[in-house]
């Protein structure tokens, strides 16, 4: 093993000696230049970060700093081998490569309060916990459904049912360190295989130089709010030679089309009512681009695509009693926005539908990939509080 140059200080041991694990970008670069670095470091290839997401007055997710985050690798396959990160190892801070198994908030909050830890790879949990995993909350986008204080509040915030009860809450948590999913477990093999080399002490004494170390680097600009970081982006556009993109609003496009051809620059008749068929586009998940929760918006808008091809091909369809329009909403996991947006417009007026011209609305959840072959159908108690309305939903469920 060789070594790389470091200063004075407590922490240049480790940096003295070190063999390097990092997230690719990082290092393309150094691996050309030099040799020596070339043979100090494995680049990681299958890895997936958490990344940095603000709203109007917070940030979360992760990042790391500028030049990456570098530590002692210590690997936690039991909650026990968490005691040397948090308490016994003299060599802080560690690199904590975690079992998929444990990556549960009660073992984020104790890492989370603690400076010992530069950063955290988690192996894929192999097979899925069979009771679930779910990093959102247990009431999503709670506060921007259509239940609130003053319209159903016996319905808002869950009140009658936590619709997500396994959420842990992790994807909206800030963590001042970075985190990454290790995809190939071939790659974790090689971390956990230099760990076992170096990093571990004869019989539970601490172990001795040259140790495995690990670097992290997904930094991100993106600080403190959407309003900081607009404001910094705007700043860097308007006086910079070199612009920087500080942060990317979270935008998509909308999708819709009806079954009868409508005139899209002019207006529905009030009396002219539509069917809205809707689903959405997106999911949300932990780690960039890994995403599990496609499984469940794929096969909904699979199937509505299919409904609107074929209800396209009925000959009779120019003669139904209603137009059928069908919406595919984009970044509804981000508190609605899409259908938010759409309502906005229909209330300006810039949409070709009022809300006055629509007869009901059909949204499809997850149709697709269930262990039974029961499918759910819930309706909307506050609208059926009108008698005709009831009425005609209990039609439709007979
Ligand atoms: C922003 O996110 C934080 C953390 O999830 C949350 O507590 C806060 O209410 C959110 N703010 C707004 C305006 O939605
Ligand atoms: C891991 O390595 C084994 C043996 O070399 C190979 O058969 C397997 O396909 C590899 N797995 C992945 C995910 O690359
Ligand atoms: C990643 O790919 C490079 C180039 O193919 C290879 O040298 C390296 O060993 C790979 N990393 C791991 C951890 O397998
Ligand atoms: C480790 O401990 C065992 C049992 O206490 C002992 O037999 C062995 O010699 C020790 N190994 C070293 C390297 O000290
Ligand atoms: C569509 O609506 C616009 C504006 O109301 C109107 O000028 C135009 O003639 C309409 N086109 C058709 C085909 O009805």
């Amino acid at each position: 093993m060789a070594t790389a140059g470091g200063g004075g200080g407590a922490g240049s041991e480790v940096r003295r000696t070190c063999l390097l694990f990092c997230f690719v970008p990082l290092l393309a670069g150094l691996c050309q230049a030099n040799s020596v670095e070339r043979k100090i470091y494995i680049p990681l290839n299958r890895t997936a970060p958490c990344v940095r997401l603000l709203n109007a007055t917070h940030q979360i997710g992760c990042q790391s700093s500028i030049s990456g985050d570098t530590g002692v690798i210590h690997v936690v396959e039991e909650e026990e081998d968490l005691k040397w990160v948090l308490t016994d190892g003299p060599n802080p801070p560690y690199m904590v490569l975690l079992e998929g198994k444990l990556f549960t908030r009660k073992l984020m909050e104790k890492l989370k309060g603690t400076q010992r830890i530069s950063g955290l790879a988690v192996a894929l949990s192999k097979p899925s916990p069979v009771d679930g995993f779910s990093p959102s909350v247990e009431c999503p986008n709670d506060g921007f459904g259509i239940y609130s204080n003053s319209y159903g509040s016996e319905y808002a915030h869950c009140k009658q049912l936590k619709w997500n009860p396994e959420g842990n809450g992790l994807a909206y948590e800030d963590f001042d360190f970075p985190i990454f999913l290790l995809e190939d477990e071939n790659e974790t093999q090689v971390i956990k295989q230099c760990y076992w080399d170096h990093n571990r002490g004869v019989n539970g004494s601490a172990p001795a130089y040259p140790l495995c170390a690990m670097q992290l680097f997904s930094h991100m600009h993106a600080v403190t709010s959407t309003v900081t970081c607009m404001r910094r982006s705007a700043i860097q556009s308007t006086f910079s030679i070199n612009p920087e993109v500080v942060c990317d609003p979270l935008a998509d496009f909308n999708v819709w089309n009806t079954l009868n051809p409508l005139n899209a620059s002019g207006k529905l008749e009030p009396g002219d009512k539509v069917i809205i068929a809707a689903t959405r586009l997106d999911s949300r998940s932990f780690f960039w681009n890994v995403a599990p929760g496609a499984e469940s918006a794929v096969g909904s808008f699979i199937t509505q695509l299919a409904v609107a091809e074929a209800l396209q091909k009925a000959p009779d369809v120019a003669s139904l009693p209603r137009n059928v329009m069908f919406v595919f909403f984009q970044g509804e996991t981000f508190d609605y926005i899409g259908s938010s947006r759409m309502v906005f417009d229909m209330e300006k007026g810039k949409f070709p539908v009022q809300l006055e011209n629509i007869h009901s609305f059909v949204e499809l959840g997850q149709v697709a990939l269930r262990n039974s072959s029961d499918l759910w159908m819930h309706t909307d108690p506050m609208s059926q509080r009108d008698e005709s309305i009831h009425t005609e939903v209990m039609y439709i469920y007979k």
